[in-house]
């Protein structure tokens, strides 16, 4: 969604936001803008319909000299993407431009009141109404910028992350955040401001996330000073990012989404790192031990998340209650937050979260959190604000994930969770020690035999350009293998814009084996597993129907190879850890299918990668 940069120091500061936009595009926008203040102090603003690039095109022959500014790219909900409604949004005045990240719930009766003191609009947006707004309490009560951008904040409802400039000052900027991410960057002699560490990383390591309720007052020459909307100061503390930039380019992958595909093994790998130890048959996360009395207690577990992460919850729900025993609920974190759910002190929620700024699932824990229940988060976006917002949790360590479509960061996710379910397991006593001890040493496995699931990225290359014609497709799984479906289902979708649902196999008879004809490709998860027989009679009853079946199976098996039309082989497992092979292949057919289609792989529209608005 909406991605926030700014720069101050004593650099041109076009070049540094350029980039910074650049870097945050993964978040998916529409349009983009940015506001400087130039050499002979104009407040110049350049916005543009599209791309970056489209801007910079807008911005090439103009001034855009300065070495302060801030930059926006805008995901639209008020007003439909245009230049008008891009950010940043000037006051009436022109004396302040400010760019915005989520809702100002209120906007409507704030623009009313405006209006009626005779301010007048020029977008369609509720970020154009907070920018007056500042204006209209700084020039009405004769009030510096910070004091009204306070005053201002404690009239609005809604979720912001916020950056003002001010034409008569330009050796500051002022940013504000709640429920909404916002990280300053400092340097030598230089500020950075961003959604993300990401535009921040190859100009300095050290970084302070605001708060919920924070303001920060960044000056050129003075060190950063945080206040809340009381003007309270408060002690921002300064941390080290650890990103690597090489993580943050396509290193010679054609999409980022390949890359992150290709990357699985050793994010797997690195997410176990120090988590398993084969040769003393264990497995540890640190969190569960520390707060083992708290999760071995729980009446119950409820999972909350949001799309893929969902999905990695489906199969969080089976790992845990299949090895500890504990009854697991999984949750819209949407729903869960708005049907007033039965929860107290006796329930564990687990937040799960790849970007760990969720809108939905960031309001899911505070729901919870009131009402007494602990929280374990898992996330992969180190200081985001879901980690800083659980009791406690467990990264994924993935690295950063910059295709929209969520790949490496699903495989996290349930790797996580298998260690989860075993550590508590371990604690519980609840798994034979024989097959405890047989999964730990497959989970070590699970990279090498993702490496074997790469090698067939040409096949499956292959393979999609003959269903490129296709307007729907069916996924089909049972067990394990469901949310694999919903999650292959939904890769396609994504990306490809290809109509695709997934449905647990057996329930294809209660409704949608009615779509199945001979233009209906359907995908059966049919590895060998406890229900084989079952998935096999289903893929009987789409063959009868001439449904064209493109079936995922285990190394070795010729009896489906003798019914499907395509079998995309792959190596053994066992069947809990069955989803960490099977939705890689899945991956690669909805990437290849929607680049055969020509289709924006990385950035589809309509998407975000943050959803930080609910
Ligand atoms: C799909 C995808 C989304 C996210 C969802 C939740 O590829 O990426 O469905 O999974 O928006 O996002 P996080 O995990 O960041 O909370």
């Amino acid at each position: 969604m909406c991605g926030i940069v700014g720069y101050i120091g004593t650099k041109q500061a076009y070049p540094i936001l350029i980039k910074g936009l650049k870097r945050l595009e993964y978040r998916g926008y529409d349009s983009a803008g940015v506001a400087l203040i130039s050499n002979n102090r104009h407040l110049n603003v350049y916005k543009a319909k599209g791309k970056v690039s489209d801007l910079e095109g807008f911005a090439a022959e103009k001034d855009i000299s300065g070495t302060v500014g801030i930059a926006h790219t805008r995901w639209a909900t008020h007003g439909e993407p245009s230049r008008a409604n891009a950010h940043p949004h000037y006051s009436s005045s022109e004396n302040l431009a400010l760019i915005h990240n989520g809702i100002i719930e209120n906007y409507a009766t704030l623009k009313e009141k405006l209006q009626s003191k005779g301010y007048q609009f020029k977008s369609s947006t509720d970020t154009e109404v907070l920018v007056q707004l500042i204006d209209y309490i700084m020039v009405t009560n004769k009030l510096d910028l910070l004091s009204a951008v306070q005053l201002a904040l404690q009239e609005v409802i809604g979720a912001y992350a916020i950056a003002v400039l001010e034409k008569n000052n330009p050796d500051q900027i002022v940013a504000a955040r709640k429920s909404s991410p916002l990280v300053v960057g400092i340097g030598e002699d230089e500020f950075f401001l961003a959604s993300d560490a990401t535009p921040i990383v190859e100009y300095t390591d050290k970084v302070v996330y605001l708060d919920d309720e924070e303001i920060a007052i960044i000056c050129r020459g003075e060190e950063l000073k945080v206040v809340d909307f009381r003007n309270v100061e408060m002690n921002p503390e300064i941390r080290e990012v650890k990103l690597n930039l090489g993580q943050l380019e396509k290193g010679g992958f054609p999409h980022f989404m390949l890359k992150e595909i290709f990357e699985q093994p050793d994010c797997i790998y690195d997410c176990m790192r120090g988590r398993i130890n084969v040769d003393a048959d264990n497995v540890v996360l640190s969190a569960v031990i520390d707060y083992k009395e708290k999760l071995l207690g729980a009446r119950r577990f409820i999972i909350v998340a949001c799309g893929t992460s969902w999905h990695a919850a489906l199969i969080g729900k089976h790992l845990i209650e299949s090895f500890c025993r504990i009854p697991v609920e999984v949750e819209y974190a949407s729903e869960f937050r708005y049907r007033d759910p039965v929860i107290d002190e006796q329930d564990v929620v687990i937040a799960i979260s790849q970007s760990g700024e969720t809108a939905d699932t960031l309001a899911a824990i505070e729901l919870a959190r009131s009402r007494g229940a602990f929280i374990y988060g898992i996330c992969n976006s180190v200081g985001s604000s879901i980690p800083r917002a659980t009791h406690t949790g467990s990264y994924i360590h993935v690295g950063p994930e910059i295709g929209v479509a969520s790949t490496k960061a699903f495989t996290g996710q349930v790797t996580v969770l298998a260690m989860l379910a075993l550590t508590l397991a371990k604690e519980k006593q609840s798994l034979p020690r024989e097959e405890f001890l047989e999964i730990v040493k497959e989970l070590s496995h699970i990279p090498e035999k993702m490496k074997k699931v790469l090698e067939l990225n040409h096949r499956i290359a292959g393979l999609s350009q003959i269903f490129t014609y296709a307007h729907n497709f069916i996924y089909l799984g049972r067990g394990y293998s469901y949310p694999v479906a919903l999650e292959g289902a939904l890769k396609l979708k994504e990306i490809s814009y290809i109509h695709a649902e997934g449905y647990p196999a057996a329930e294809m008879k209660h409704g949608p084996i009615a779509l199945i004809d001979a233009e209906m490709p359907v995908v059966v998860i049919a590895t060998h597993n406890g229900l084989y027989e079952k998935v096999l009679s289903n893929i009987q009853e789409i063959k009868a129907r001439q449904g064209r079946v493109i079936a995922l199976v285990t190394e070795g098996d010729n009896v489906i190879s003798g019914i499907a039309d395509y079998c995309i082989e792959l190596p053994a497992t066992l069947e809990c850890l069955d989803p960490l092979i099977t939705t890689v292949p899945l991956q690669m057919l909805a990437y290849h299918i929607a680049v055969c289609k020509g289709k924006d792989v990385d950035q589809p529209r309509n998407l975000a990668k943050s959803v930080t608005v609910e």
